[in-house]
């Protein structure tokens, strides 16, 4: 596309100022700034400035609005491992490994995020948080994956495939990329891993004027986890998971908001979309009223998401989100704010859920299932510290339920604590593969009546 027609279309768009630095650029920087901006419609990006400046002005209002119209989904929606009969979890668990074994299940991951809050210039997933193995995010996750397909497998005497889908951004897929091919993929079938690429959107600022983060770049971010649904269609991620025969998948990504109603419609509501009263409210049983909070593990069947994909992707609501984006100012200096001065837009992967026609929320052991890596350490809470915590207390307690015992370094035994507070660091360290246990099963067969050194690390190459 010619600057003429570039420069024609950014006015038609309001957005002229995009090109304020042009006659400084090289031959090159214009090149690849003219490719950049020729895909920017100029309609849809008027209409995502307008559109932007609009929430950021109106949002106080809206969430005030919401707190009234939120109620919390009614209990003959919400399962509970904690009131369910053992009979029933295994029942269900036994269901799940079938469904498994007949490869029809997927992992959903979703990495696209630039995990601002943890702070490492490289992909949360490689991030290690620090277990005696070293492992990191990604490789905890893929030998759950390589386990699970292994127990299936042994349950139902079928080979069978969980294929890993991991949906990644300008920022995180090629490191994300070379990290696997660097790692052999850990151990599973590089055809079974598919990674693919969701879209980038301007920042904006207050007043709906496109950032320039350098004279010849655009300031963009990822269009939040909800972009995933427009990233399925333009990487035909739905086509591949049918190519391969998956039904159902699920997918872990993360917190944040509780799961209610508003208007009757079922919905997850950020906690910052409330007010801090409404989070509060109690019902007649001293309980929380809003408790079913989201921990971002989803279970969707795949006819689900063609759905969405084909007939709801365009009504999924716009979230507005003010951060500190890095700009140049009118002279051309790059400059670091020190407080919010642009709107990044973001859809959520959960707003899809007023679209279902059956929908259940499920409650799981918040020790068993979730503590989110969100903050560096030095933050009280989702730190690396917390993480590590969280998955060492977790095989504590397998180890111990398997009948191991432990000592110190000098052979003296250190005695067993059955219950640990949350913020409290298991007595001994024993960090167990996921290769050698998904959850707790099969350890006696290793750990029993075994006296055990502390730090341990159980890997795969010890069975
Ligand atoms: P968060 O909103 O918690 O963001 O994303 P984050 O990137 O982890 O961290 P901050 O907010 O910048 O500190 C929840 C999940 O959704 C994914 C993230 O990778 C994370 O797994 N995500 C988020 C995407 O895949 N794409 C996005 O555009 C945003």
């Amino acid at each position: 596309m010619s600057f003429e027609e570039t420069k024609s279309r950014l006015e038609t768009a309001g957005q002229a100022h995009i090109l304020q630095f042009w006659s400084e650029l090289s031959f090159d920087e214009r090149h690849a700034f003219l490719t950049e901006l020729s895909q920017l419609e100029p309609e849809e990006l008027k209409e995502h400035c307008r559109r932007a400046a609009d929430c950021a002005n109106s949002q106080s209002t809206s969430q005030d609005r919401l707190d009234q119209r939120m109620e919390p989904v009614p209990p003959e929606f919400i399962g509970s491992v904690r009131k369910t009969d053992e009979k029933s979890l295994i029942a269900w668990e036994d269901e799940g490994f079938l469904q498994i074994s007949k490869s029809k299940v997927a992992v959903l991951l979703l990495a696209g995020g630039q995990g601002t809050r943890l702070g490492v210039p490289y992909p949360k997933g490689m991030y290690s948080v620090g277990l005696p193995s070293g492992k990191t995010l990604y490789q905890i996750q893929a030998e759950r994956i390589q386990k699970v397909q292994q127990l299936a497998e042994q349950k139902h005497g079928s080979k069978c495939t969980v294929p890993w889908y991991i949906m990644t951004s300008e920022f995180t897929l090629e490191p994300t990329e070379r990290f696997f091919k660097e790692n052999h993929f850990f151990g599973l079938n590089p055809s079974d891993v598919f990674m693919f690429e969701q879209r980038m959107i301007p920042a904006v600022t207050f007043d709906g004027k496109v950032i320039l983060e350098k004279k010849s770049k655009i300031a963009t971010a990822p269009d939040g986890n909800g972009g995933l649904y427009q990233a399925l269609v333009d990487n035909k991620v739905l086509e591949d998971m049918e190519k391969r025969g998956v039904v159902e998948k699920a997918y872990p990504a993360e917190p944040v908001g509780v799961v209610c109603r508003v208007d009757g419609v079922y919905q997850v509501v950020e906690y910052s979309e409330i007010q801090p009263e409404t989070a509060e409210l109690r019902g007649p049983g001293g309980e929380l009223l809003y408790s079913a909070g989201n921990i971002c593990n989803h279970f969707f069947t795949r006819d689900f998401l063609k759905d969405i994909t084909e007939n709801f992707r365009g009504q999924l609501k716009q979230h507005v989100a003010l951060k500190k984006v890095p700009f140049v100012d009118k002279e051309g200096n790059q400059v670091k704010p020190t407080k919010p001065n642009g709107i990044k837009m973001e859809k959520f992967v959960f707003d899809v859920f007023q679209f279902s026609r059956k929908f259940v929320a499920f409650e799981v052991l918040r020790e068993e299932e979730f503590s989110p890596l969100k903050n560096a350490d030095g933050a009280p809470l989702d730190t690396p510290t917390t993480a590590r915590r969280s998955l060492l207390a977790q095989h504590y307690r397998w180890a111990l339920a398997a009948g191991a015992s432990f000592e110190n370094s000098s052979g003296e035994p250190i005695p067993p604590k059955h219950s640990l507070a949350r913020d409290e660091d298991p007595p001994a360290v024993c960090e167990i593969s996921p290769l050698v246990s998904y959850f707790g099963e099969g350890l006696e067969s290793v750990l029993k009546q075994k006296a055990i050194r502390s730090p341990l690390t159980l890997d795969g190459k010890m069975t």
